[in-house]
């Protein structure tokens, strides 16, 4: 367990995944996503190479990310954050937690992200990652689908 505190000056437990925790998670997975992880992309995460951590506010899920490596690369699967404490660092504690993780791993960290979803985007690019392509129609939406932007990080 490591302990931090945001910009913001919240304290955060960060802490990896337990069995007992998917209930939680799939509430905020259905809250913070238009269109949420199955259950069983959780319990994976108990099993091979794929990483959950979550952290915790006084004692309440406000987060998660996962993330996978093989052959010298690395990728972040999920980041989410719960909508009534966005914006207080949080996210950006969760991916700098994604990048320990896979330290001494892989080379690079990519992630591929709706172009649509500019507040990941911003965290995203802040944090160091750059564009490095595009895959058309990726992601199922509403009435149709949208772009995925590929997005890397050197580590
Ligand atoms: C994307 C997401 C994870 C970001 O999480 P978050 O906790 O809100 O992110 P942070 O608080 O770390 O950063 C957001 C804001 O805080 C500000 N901030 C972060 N760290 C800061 C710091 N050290 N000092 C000052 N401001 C800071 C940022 O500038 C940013 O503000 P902005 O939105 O005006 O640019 C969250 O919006 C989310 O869960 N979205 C839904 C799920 C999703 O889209 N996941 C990504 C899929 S690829």
């Amino acid at each position: 367990m490591i302990e931090l505190v945001t910009f913001s000056g919240m304290t955060l437990q960060l802490r990896e995944l337990l069995e007992s925790d998917i209930d939680q998670i799939m509430k905020l997975e259905k809250s913070a996503h238009s269109h949420p992880w199955r259950r069983s992309s959780f319990e994976d995460c108990l099993k091979g190479r794929q990483k959950c951590w979550l952290a915790e506010h006084k004692n309440t899920l406000v987060g998660y990310v996962v993330v996978t490596h093989g052959g010298g690369d690395a990728e972040l699967l999920n980041l989410a954050v719960s909508p009534d404490v966005q914006r207080k660092g949080i996210g950006q504690l969760l991916l700098a937690q994604a990048l320990e993780l896979v330290q001494g791993k892989a080379d690079m960290l990519f992630l591929e992200v709706r172009v649509s979803n500019h507040k990941a985007i911003a965290l995203y690019s802040r944090e160091g990652f750059f564009e490095t392509g595009n895959r058309k129609n990726y992601y199922p939406t509403n009435n149709g689908y949208e772009d995925a932007l590929l997005m890397a990080k050197q580590l």
